[in-house]
């Protein structure tokens, strides 16, 4: 395929200027035979540490490390050539110091290639967002239910139960939006925090059970397709991938016990050329 007739790459102005538009379509991915598969059908790929979770089998976030994002990165990035790819940061590679955060941001960018990067932001992240996006680093906000916070907060709980706890979130938001981020990932918050977030800030909201008064909507992608027996109540299941992948192998053991599967004289047809 020539320069020319390449699919031009979604880019982070692309994607802030969906706000109030068409709903931003966007998922996680992890390795490049997925990025493949979903990049037709997605604005916006992210390489979410939800990766340690759903692909490494960690209890949280908390573990994964830079090389690990660099390396699915990479491999997401080798199979997806037109959606945007945001790589997330993760825990303890941003919040010492505005300074921290460039220098791991861009590390990333400059080994995976990717287009932006997410960090998880309460207010505080505001300096820090706002560094990275002076200096050419297009950044993606991720406030309300924060993975990372989730020792601090005692699990993984939706936000806004309370007044205080509402108006928190709507300011994780609208810092962001002042600081320079994109779009603003927006998880764990019933209807109307939703919608008054939408409405505060001036890029496009990105929910995760957030409802759809956001202006798209990203799934971690093994929990949309029924990978894992347990899902959040917001998951919509597309399919069911664990029962379905349960009876293939099934089948599969049950056929090689009963030696139902070719002999490599049948796949390649050898003549000897001895005899
Ligand atoms: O890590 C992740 O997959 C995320 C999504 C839940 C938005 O941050």
């Amino acid at each position: 395929m020539s320069a020319q007739s390449k699919a031009r790459r979604i880019t982070a102005p692309d994607i802030r200027a969906r706000k109030g538009a068409e709903p931003l379509v966007c998922l996680t991915a992890y390795d490049a035979p997925m990025a493949r598969l979903l990049d037709p059908y997605c604005d916006l790929l992210l390489v979410g540490d939800s990766v340690g979770m759903v692909v490494h089998g960690l209890d949280s976030t908390i573990g994964v490390t830079l090389d690990m994002m660099i390396m699915h990165g990479k491999a997401v990035m080798r199979g997806a050539k037109r959606a945007l790819v945001a790589v997330d940061m993760p825990f303890g590679t941003y919040e010492q110091s505005p300074q921290q955060a460039f220098d791991n941001a861009a590390r990333i960018m400059a080994e995976t290639g990717c287009q932006a990067i997410k960090i998880e932001s309460g207010t505080y992240a505001a300096d820090t967002i706002a560094f990275m996006a002076e200096r050419s680093i297009p950044v993606i906000g991720h406030v309300g239910l924060r993975p990372q916070a989730a020792l601090a907060d005692g699990g993984f709980k939706a936000k806004g139960r309370t007044s205080a706890e509402w108006q928190r979130v709507i300011d994780e938001a609208v810092a962001a939006d002042q600081a320079g981020a994109f779009a603003i990932v927006v998880e764990g918050v019933d209807e109307d925090l939703g919608r008054e977030i939408t409405e505060a800030v001036s890029v496009p909201t990105i929910g995760i059970g957030a409802s759809a008064a956001c202006d798209g909507q990203i799934l971690v992608t093994p929990d949309m397709l029924g990978v894992f027996e347990w899902t959040p109540k917001f998951v919509k299941r597309y399919d069911n991938m664990a029962e379905r992948t349960s009876a293939a192998v099934e089948r599969y053991a049950d056929e090689v016990r009963a030696r139902q599967f070719p002999s490599s004289a049948e796949v390649y047809a050898l003549k000897r050329k001895d005899g």
